[in-house]
């Protein structure tokens, strides 16, 4: 899809479909053409919801109020209602008000983008996508006056962003025999020589050498052996240094403590925050953000067998402290405590953020569609709290408390990898994750618990049946008002 600004008022463009944003109870609007055949049709203007003039060559959408998410995932309904047309060429008003209008603008290019996308590696019949131009209308909107090199600017994110998490998106949906731990570093190698990043790999015997025996003891039982991989985007006089980890378990079947059939199923989804990490790292590239930004991926697979590790083992991770497994099934935070252990010795960052789908409880808490942001200090948080909001990402705080933290104690090694408590999970997950964090990054850490959003079974916003390219948005748009202000 190609897209195109101009400053010609809508109605000049030559394209083969106008499509128009309608306010919710606003239909009475002069602007509106076809009001009355809107009626006949029972429009009401709700959110995202659409009709078709095959007539007129319009296409209506309906948006509560206007805001960067509606419209987000109003373009990305419109793109989605155009699916099975011949419209190639399609054009729109930018709905800019306020200051806010390049909000306005990157929220529908991405919508456009992200609503484009399906996943048919698979499929034997491919689908294609008929809108082949987007012409948007800048025309001066309320008096507003527009700079046509902001907008310029922002159309560019929009496509860089949108199209990062398009391509985490696709890794997350490879199934996971096609999409194991050294296929997650081949995809990170061409990624760094397309994109000028540097990019290490550690196999095996790099990571004993590195005393990575927490995330060994998961991938032991795998025929795919495991994988860290550090990518590192280094402009020169960055603004900040910032780490993102991703737990990239490319298959979690529970291990020994194996997960039942129907909880299974979805879990090539359980490489999710590497794959988001990944995203990011392209995104940040492609924009050539001037921050320092070093994405790490612990890629593992958790599999069952005669060289399993079990439940009673004790693991000393990279930071010496050791653990008791009591479940081999909480194996992320194995995974994760090594590489984070592994991002501190590397890099002594300005934040060290992780994205892992760590736990079924973070999805009973807050739902399949928010994440949840946890750490020791509210600074990183809000951070990341308030990007998501932009970027149209839900997030929401989960506390830590001492109660919780008590419940990780372990008689005979210095922590356990599960609560001796049914409740709290994601919180008690994060919390262990906490002990991996040195003193020096204890408040510069959050940590993002992505088990909901990242992989949900049915069309949601913006977002597809399966992968979600969660994280992706949210990381960018965080990275990027870095660069306004001073760290
Ligand atoms: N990968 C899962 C968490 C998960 C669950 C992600 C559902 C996405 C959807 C994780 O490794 C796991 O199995 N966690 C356990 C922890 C428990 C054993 C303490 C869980 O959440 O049940
Ligand atoms: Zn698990
Ligand atoms: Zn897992």
């Amino acid at each position: 899809m190609n897209f195109e600004l101009t400053i010609a008022p809508l109605n000049d463009i030559k394209s083969d479909l106008q499509i128009i944003m309608v306010v919710e109870n606003d239909l009475k609007h002069s602007f509106i053409h076809d009001k009355k055949l809107l009626k006949k049709a029972g429009f009401k203007g709700g959110q995202d919801e659409t009709v078709l003039f095959l007539e007129h060559d319009r296409l209506y959408v309906g948006v509560e109020k206007i805001s960067g998410a509606n419209i987000r995932t109003a373009t990305a309904s419109a793109i989605r209602a155009l699916a099975s047309t011949k419209y190639k060429h399609i054009s729109i008003a930018s709905y800019m008000n306020s200051e806010k209008c390049t909000a306005m603008l990157r929220a529908m290019v991405e919508g456009f983008i992200l609503g484009a996308y399906r996943f048919e590696t698979y499929k034997s019949e491919k689908s294609i996508n008929p809108v082949k131009e987007i012409t948007i209308s800048l025309e001066e909107y309320h008096g507003y006056t527009l700079n046509i090199d902001v907008c310029a600017q922002t159309l560019n994110r929009a496509q860089i962003v949108a199209e990062a998490t398009n391509f985490t998106r696709d890794i997350v949906n490879t199934t996971p025999d096609d999409c194991y731990p050294d296929v997650i570093a081949q995809i990170a190698d061409t990624l760094a020589k397309e994109n000028g990043l540097e990019c290490t790999v550690l196999k095996p015997k790099a990571l004993k050498k590195e005393k990575m025996e927490a995330l060994l003891a998961v991938a032991r039982a795998s025929r795919h052996k495991p994988r860290v991989i550090h990518l590192a985007h280094k402009p020169e006089n960055p603004k900040a240094v910032i780490s993102i980890v991703g737990k990239g378990l490319t298959y979690d079947s529970g291990g020994l403590s194996l997960k039942p059939g129907d909880y299974m199923v979805t879990m090539k989804s359980d490489k999710s925050g590497g794959s988001a990490v990944l995203g990011i790292m392209k995104a940040v590239s492609d924009m050539n953000l001037p921050i320092e930004v070093h994405g790490f991926i612990g890629a593992v697979e958790n599999m069952i067998g005669g060289d399993a590790y079990k439940p009673d083992d004790v693991l000393k991770a990279k930071n010496g402290k050791t653990i008791e497994v009591r479940n081999t099934d909480a194996e992320g935070r194995l995974v994760l405590a090594d590489v984070l252990a592994y991002a501190q010795q590397e890099v002594k960052a300005d934040y060290l953020f992780d994205f892992a789908t760590l736990t079924g409880a973070c999805v009973v808490g807050v739902g399949n569609y928010t994440s949840g942001v946890m750490g020791n200090s509210d600074i990183p948080k809000n951070l990341i709290i308030d990007a998501a909001q932009s970027s149209g990402e839900l997030v929401t705080k989960l506390d830590f408390n001492r109660y919780l933290k008590k419940t990780l104690k372990s008689e005979i090694a210095d922590i356990c990898n599960i609560s001796n408590t049914r409740y709290g999970g994601a919180v008690t997950a994060a919390m262990f994750l906490s002990e991996f964090i040195d003193d020096a990054h204890k408040d510069k850490w959050a940590h993002i618990d992505i088990a909901g959003p990242a992989f949900v079974e049915h069309v949601w916003g913006e977002n597809p049946h399966g992968a979600s390219g969660a994280g992706v948005r949210m990381m960018v748009r965080l990275l990027e008002k870095l660069t306004q202000h001073k760290v």
